[in-house]
């Protein structure tokens, strides 16, 4: 199933240039998923912060783009922990797969293709998971979140963050409602799956708007 976004409240395959940013292929793919690299570490990192992963733990990126935030996560995970990414583009997991190759061959990291909606893992295996501008292109968000669900352990959070402001005007507040809107979107299928929620967080870098964040713990 191709990458979608959502048009006027409808999932719609993506198409065009912006498709580059949900489905990276070819050479404007790779150079789509090295600007992501370059630019959304603040994403990153306050999904990270907010997964609050512990050493020895076994953490889940949905829609791991280039990797970064694997390699975050690797840095919190330690020697003793595990993480893996999906990403529904060949062109991003392999991708990811180079900038993770050395905590690969220590046996503490995979990237590999896979959607969200179809996860290729066992019930409870992983304690964590997170998604970073990645939920708003899943063509079945809902049945994502119930995979989801499905592989993480009881009691396991999931973090869904967006973007929550335009790249060139971090200001303005026309950026951060659409990444609200997504978050707000994520929050009412978790709520209505049973999730717990956890928190909803916006985090600011001085007056630049950075990311919006939904936290939450499994249905049990
Ligand atoms: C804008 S990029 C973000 C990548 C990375 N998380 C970051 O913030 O730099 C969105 C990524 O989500 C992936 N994606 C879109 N739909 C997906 C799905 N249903 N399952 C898994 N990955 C998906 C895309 O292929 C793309 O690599």
């Amino acid at each position: 199933m191709r990458a979608s976004m959502t048009v006027g409240g409808e999932r719609q395959p993506c198409r065009g240039l912006s498709c580059v940013w949900g489905d990276p292929r070819g050479v404007l793919g790779v150079l789509a998923l090295s600007a992501m690299a370059l630019k959304n570490g603040g994403q990153n990192s306050a999904a990270l912060n907010a997964l609050d992963a512990k050493p020895g733990e076994s953490i889940l990126e949905l829609g791991c783009g280039p990797g970064m935030g694997l390699r975050g996560a690797l840095k919190r995970v330690g020697k003793t922990g595990h993480v893996t990414g999906v990403d529904q583009s060949a062109c991003a997991a392999h991708f990811a797969a180079h900038m993770i190759h050395n905590a690969n061959l220590r046996g503490q990291a995979n990237a590999m293709r896979a959607e969200a909606h179809d996860l290729p893992f066992r019930d409870h295996l992983f304690d964590r998971a997170f998604a970073v501008n990645s939920f708003q292109f899943w063509p079945d968000p809902a049945r994502a979140l119930r995979e989801v669900a499905r592989v993480l352990a009881p009691g396991g959070r999931l973090v869904i963050t967006q973007r929550a402001s335009n790249l060139d005007r971090p200001t303005n507040f026309a950026g951060a409602a659409a990444g609200m809107d997504r978050i707000s979107q994520a929050s009412a299928l978790l709520k209505a799956q049973g999730w717990n929620i956890i928190d909803e967080r916006c985090v600011a870098d001085g007056a630049r708007l950075v990311a919006v964040s939904v936290i939450a713990e499994r249905p049990n």
